[in-house]
């Protein structure tokens, strides 16, 4: 078997159909780019139907199978004409990435509770509903990887991020639960935890002077993470090369966690 061929058997998406919410922003697009090239048909959905239809024309240009479909991961009853519409134009749903999320930065005594509800509703909520309408088709092809979409903050809290932290935490938990409880109709389900990535999310972070520069001090690659670094993990938890990895927590951080730049340590003491 020539190399390529092996690899492909190992990671190749084709003809898997990949629901994605969140497909509108800079993680999202870009792991959908990639699954589309690796042969996957990518169903792309978003609460901003402007953003999909760019991402879906990029898609398109690479030669790649995309579809949009508007989706507020907030909305139950959304939720559940989304994935019956994705699952029947394609017949299944292999694979799901809940990647929609949002924030807001403030302390917590400074938070209302329209703010804690949106956060929660977005980047928990939504990641619960969303994963048990696409479930029941899944359990019905015996079969299908979930990818939540967690956080740096699930282990290493910034401050201002109270609420974000804690549904990131959340899916994590939940990622658990359905590794568990999904396991015998062989769903897999794993938590990917970007670092600091330069998306819209993360501008007023990445643009802040004092903000960037403490940032750059604890990651160890001693640069920002981009969407694309993302992109790799996500292909490996989607294929069947990972037909043994379930209930994991995944960090792609440039070595955030593991302790950032070193201190100077080069002295006699
Ligand atoms: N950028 C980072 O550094 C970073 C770090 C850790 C985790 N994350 C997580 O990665 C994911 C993607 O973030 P990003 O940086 O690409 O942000 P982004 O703002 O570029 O993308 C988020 C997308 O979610 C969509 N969205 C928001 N509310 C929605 C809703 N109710 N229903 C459907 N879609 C909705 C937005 O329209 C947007 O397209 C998020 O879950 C975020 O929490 C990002």
């Amino acid at each position: 078997m020539s190399k390529n061929s092996y690899l492909e058997q190992m990671f190749s998406l084709k003809d898997k159909v990949v629901m994605f919410t969140g497909a509108g922003g800079g993680i999202g697009s870009e792991v959908a780019l990639g699954m589309a090239k690796a042969g996957a048909h990518v169903a792309l959905c978003d609460i901003n139907m402007e953003q999909l239809n760019k991402v879906q024309k990029r898609i398109e240009d690479e030669n790649g199978k995309a579809s949009s479909f508007l989706l507020d991961v907030t909305n139950m009853e959304n939720i559940r004409k989304c994935v019956d519409e994705v699952a029947g134009i394609n017949g299944r749903i292999d694979v799901l990435v809940n990647c929609a999320g949002i924030n807001k930065r403030e302390g917590l005594a400074d938070v209302d509770e329209a703010t804690y509800d949106r956060i929660m509703n977005v980047n928990l909520k939504g990641v619960f509903f969303t994963s048990q309408a696409v479930a029941h088709y899944m359990k019905k092809q015996n079969a299908g990887s979930i990818i939540n979409i967690g956080s740096h903050n699930t282990g290493w809290v910034l401050g201002g991020c109270s609420v974000y932290g804690a549904t990131k935490s959340g899916v994590v938990s939940l990622t658990k639960s359905m590794s568990v409880e999904w396991a015998k109709y062989n769903i897999r389900a794993n938590c990917v935890s970007p670092g600091h990535i330069k998306t819209d999310l993360t501008k007023v972070t990445w643009e802040h002077p004092e903000r960037s520069k403490y940032l750059l001090e604890r990651i160890a690659l001693n640069r920002p993470g981009y969407p694309e670094d993302i992109v790799g993990v996500c292909l490996l938890l989607a294929s069947d090369a990972s037909s043994y990895i379930t209930g994991c927590e995944y960090r792609v951080d440039g070595g955030c966690i593991s302790g950032g730049q070193p201190w100077p340590y080069d002295t006699n003491f």
